[in-house]
């Protein structure tokens, strides 16, 4: 990942590490996906193209990050931190059909169905979601208990569903055109977004060795809604001042799509003002929590500050 002259809130140590974690999740994902030599071989090869090789793989450097506050060890987190990335593929895989926002680029290459085609990359949204889960859920495992394991596959399975990601897509998809008030739009992207955002710091405390005190569990939800909602925040100001070289995705997108978006609804001076208000709420609460939350405070400034 190069940053460009954005390197607000974090150093070079920061750098390295999000560096190294971002090679060990390819190196995991290449290893738990099937091969393309499997059968049937197009569908393999479709969910390969679409995991691998791309993404800043911010879910699962959430992951890694909030395991440092409970002291989780890596092999558990691992396991969570590709089972996120792998539902967020899914995820974007479908968000970019013709029948969505009909997206022909994404992370610098043609979107799945066009590479593929439409039921290819349909089938390979299903695939990756229950292949996340499988991973949970493995019967072999040392790196997770059964009280991990469950606890995972519950905190995932509820961002991911109708009260998560694709409850807030479904919003998405019915907001086009529309005028959408403050609250709505906040709901919108907390659900399509903030949901799995979330869902990996609470992933990632759920693999430690120790657990947090209710009061640290409670301000580290309370940073993990704000970081949520400032990622989507951030993806609409990128949409709309970012170039698609750099994005990797087409840019101007929600206004080509008639989307509700905060830049639409705010403008752009007063959604970069929101970002940041979000960016030092999301910081007071890790404060709170104290002890091991340098990186997440480091990725928080990340989120802020990307420029894809
Ligand atoms: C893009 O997510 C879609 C949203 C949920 C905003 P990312 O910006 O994390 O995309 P990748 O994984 O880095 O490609
Ligand atoms: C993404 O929202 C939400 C998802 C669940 C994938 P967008 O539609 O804004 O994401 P991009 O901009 O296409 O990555
Ligand atoms: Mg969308
Ligand atoms: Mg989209
Ligand atoms: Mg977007």
């Amino acid at each position: 990942v190069t940053l460009g002259a954005t390197t607000v809130g974090f150093d070079a140590a920061f750098h390295d590490w999000m560096a190294t974690t971002q090679a060990q999740v390819e190196t995991t994902l290449a290893a738990e996906l099937h091969a393309s030599t499997t059968l049937p071989h197009r569908l393999h090869s479709a969910m390969r193209y679409a995991a691998l090789g791309g993404g800043k793989r911010v879910r699962p450097l959430l992951v890694f990050a909030a395991g440092e506050i409970v002291d989780a060890p890596a092999s558990a987190l691992r396991k969570a931190a590709v089972a996120i990335e792998l539902i967020h593929v899914y995820s974007l895989v479908h968000d970019d059909l013709p029948c969505m926002d009909n997206d022909t680029l994404r992370r610098g290459r043609p979107t799945c169905h066009v590479e593929y085609d439409e039921a290819t990359a349909l089938l390979v949204g299903d695939a990756l979601q229950t292949r996340a889960f499988e991973l949970l859920v493995s019967a072999d495992d040392s790196a997770l208990t059964p009280a991990h394991q469950l606890e995972l596959v519950r905190i995932l399975a509820h961002a991911a569903g109708s009260c998560g990601m694709a409850g807030g897509q479904a919003i998405d998809l019915d907001s086009v055109g529309k005028a959408l008030s403050v609250a709505e739009l906040e709901l919108m992207h907390a659900l399509k977004t903030g949901a799995l955002i979330r869902a990996a710091v609470l992933m990632g405390a759920a693999c430690g060795k120790t657990t947090l005190t209710p009061a640290a569990s409670e301000q580290l939800d309370r940073f993990a809604k704000r970081a949520g909602l400032l990622f989507q925040v951030v993806d609409d100001i990128l949409d709309c001042t970012g170039t698609t070289a750099t994005l990797g995705k087409t840019a101007g997108k929600d206004a080509a799509n008639d989307k509700p978006t905060y830049v639409n609804l705010l403008g752009l001076t007063a959604a970069r003002e929101l970002a940041e208000t979000l960016r030092n709420d999301a910081l007071q609460a890790l404060s709170a929590i104290g002890a091991q939350t340098g990186r997440l405070n480091a990725l928080t400034c990340f989120i802020a500050h990307r420029e894809f």
